[in-house]
């Protein structure tokens, strides 16, 4: 599976660093909504849904966190944790978050607002939905 991220423009001082990201510009589709997830619980899990339209790029803005991708037929993990850099998960892809440091915030731009009928949250139901778009 290809991993896609974004490094943003940083300007790093003395007095602290600031990271950057204009829409269309380092993100590849018009920012219709931000969310963000925090004071994540211990070893909790989150995600568990793929989407059928909606393009994502996640940003662990502060801390770290870990992030499964699975499109159907490969798994991959990617650690984030740098709020420099901005991971892209495109429609189709089922998704989990978990290993949230203490106080990790991870902020997400979306490419759609929200809309529960753009979920998948069953993982059955995934797999068939990637196998129907691929015939
Ligand atoms: P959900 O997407 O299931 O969270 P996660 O993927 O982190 O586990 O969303 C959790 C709840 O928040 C769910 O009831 C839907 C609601 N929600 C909104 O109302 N608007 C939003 O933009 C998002 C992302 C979620």
């Amino acid at each position: 599976m290809e991993i896609t991220k974004f490094q943003f423009p940083t300007h790093k001082n003395d007095t602290g660093t600031l990271s950057f990201l204009e829409a269309e510009g380092h993100i590849p589709f018009p920012i219709r909504r931000v969310y963000y997830i925090y004071d994540v619980q211990g070893d909790s899990r989150r995600g568990f849904h793929a989407h059928k339209n909606l393009q994502q790029v996640l940003i662990c803005i502060h801390g770290s966190c870990k992030i499964l991708m699975d499109n159907g037929s490969e798994k991959q993990i990617v650690p984030l944790d740098n709020p420099a850099e901005g991971l892209l998960i495109e429609n189709n892809i089922w998704r989990e978050m978990y290993d949230f440091s203490p106080g990790a915030v991870l902020l997400v731009l979306a490419s759609q607002h929200y809309d529960e009928s753009d979920y998948i949250r069953n993982y059955e139901d995934f797999l068939t939905f990637v196998k129907e778009n691929e015939a």
